[in-house]
């Protein structure tokens, strides 16, 4: 299953630091916001992985400290900082990913798109610089509101002249992070085991976990499936209580958004059986962009997975067509700012 690649990646051999110290690829990742909560616990994670040769850490202030910080763990990576708009061209040169957490996080009370204002003028003008300096890297969004800041990207690519739609991506990698975590407590199964697919989008009720699709099979009440799907919907919400004012999930995010860029640099590696959830440009509905499964491959998204939409129970049909006019609304609205900024 998908926990079981990146769980055996990142336990069984990382256990043993040897393998650590032999570089077996060279990928550039680069993490813009890197000195925030996910910026850092992210470039921890990803200065573990095997596949990455040089960390590119940016951030508008404080990065100087965390990648000296870093710089210091004897795994292979090197890790070069870059600090304000003048240093970020640099930042993006050569990257084979590009990981964007920067922006404002939640509170309680506030929804993701209360973070719109601040946060689609923080990811547009990040986009800016990376389609003039990486336009073929794999680019990774994680701010918030990510049903608006993926168009909002891909208008900024397309402006540019340079938008590929099987290289952008939003990070909905912890939607089913989350899903398997709860599943496998409630049934009582091993959390490797356990594989739900997550569609629509990130955010309330467009996040759709699709368990009569959990692999391995299992049997859920009606109450079960209501419960659960409510907890996983409400994930964020739950933690952004929890911290009472001091942001969202942090730590849960950069363990999701690690394993999405370890398996984007599997794919990039040429490993052919590498699928995630990523909330993509798609035509598996009628909205331009959707989450579901996708197969990754050297160019990006390979295909997507449309059997995943096929024989969904009568409640998954309803909450897909119920989640269907939010999450248009969400891409309409990353699509106007750009274009009337143009
Ligand atoms: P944070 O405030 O701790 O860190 C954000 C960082 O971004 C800060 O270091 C800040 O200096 C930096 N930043 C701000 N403007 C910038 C700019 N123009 N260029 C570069 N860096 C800039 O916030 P956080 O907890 O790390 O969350 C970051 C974002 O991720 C929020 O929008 C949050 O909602 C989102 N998020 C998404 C998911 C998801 O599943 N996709 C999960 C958790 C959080
Ligand atoms: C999450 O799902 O944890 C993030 O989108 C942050 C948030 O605001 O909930």
């Amino acid at each position: 299953s998908l926990e079981h690649a990146f769980a055996s990646n990142v336990t069984k051999e990382d256990m043993g630091l040897n393998h650590l110290l032999q570089p077996q690829a060279s990928f550039k990742v680069a993490i813009l916001g890197a000195a925030g909560g996910i910026g850092q616990p992210l470039a921890l994670l990803i200065k573990m992985s095997p596949l990455v040769s040089t960390l590119h850490l940016y951030d508008i202030a404080n990065v100087k400290g965390v990648a000296a910080d870093l710089s210091h763990c004897n795994t292979p990576s090197e890790v070069l900082d870059f600090t304000g708009t003048s240093e970020l061209a640099n930042s993006l040169k050569g990257v084979d990913v590009v990981v964007i957490p920067a922006g404002v996080p939640r509170k309680p009370g506030m929804t993701r798109d209360d973070l719109f204002n601040i946060n689609a003028n923080i990811v547009k003008s990040l986009m800016e610089a990376v389609a003039d300096n990486c336009p073929g890297a794999f680019i990774h969004i994680i701010s918030n509101p990510v049903n608006s800041t993926v168009p909002i990207a891909a208008e900024v690519l397309k402006q540019k002249g340079v938008y590929d739609p099987k290289k952008l991506f939003g990070v909905t990698t912890l939607d089913v992070v989350r899903a398997n975590t709860f599943v496998a407590k409630k049934k009582n199964l091993r959390l490797i085991d356990v594989d739900v697919p997550v569609v629509g989008g990130h955010a309330g009720i467009t996040i759709l976990p699709l368990l009569s699709k959990t692999r391995p099979s299992i049997n859920l009440s009606d109450e079960e499936v209501e419960e659960l799907t409510f907890r996983i919907q409400n994930a964020g919400t739950e933690v952004v209580e929890a911290k009472a004012g001091a942001g969202s999930a942090t730590l849960s995010m950069a363990y999701a958004a690690a394993r999405f860029v370890e398996s984007s640099l599997r794919a990039l590696d040429g490993d052919g059986d590498v699928y995630e959830c990523s909330y993509v440009q798609s035509d598996l509905t009628e909205l331009p962009f959707f989450a579901s499964r996708v197969k990754l491959g050297r160019k990006g998204v390979e295909a997507l997975i449309h059997s995943d939409l096929q024989g969904l129970t009568e409640h998954e049909q309803k909450a897909l067509e119920a989640l269907k006019p939010e999450l248009k609304a969400s891409i309409e609205k990353g699509i106007a700012f750009v274009q009337k900024q143009a």
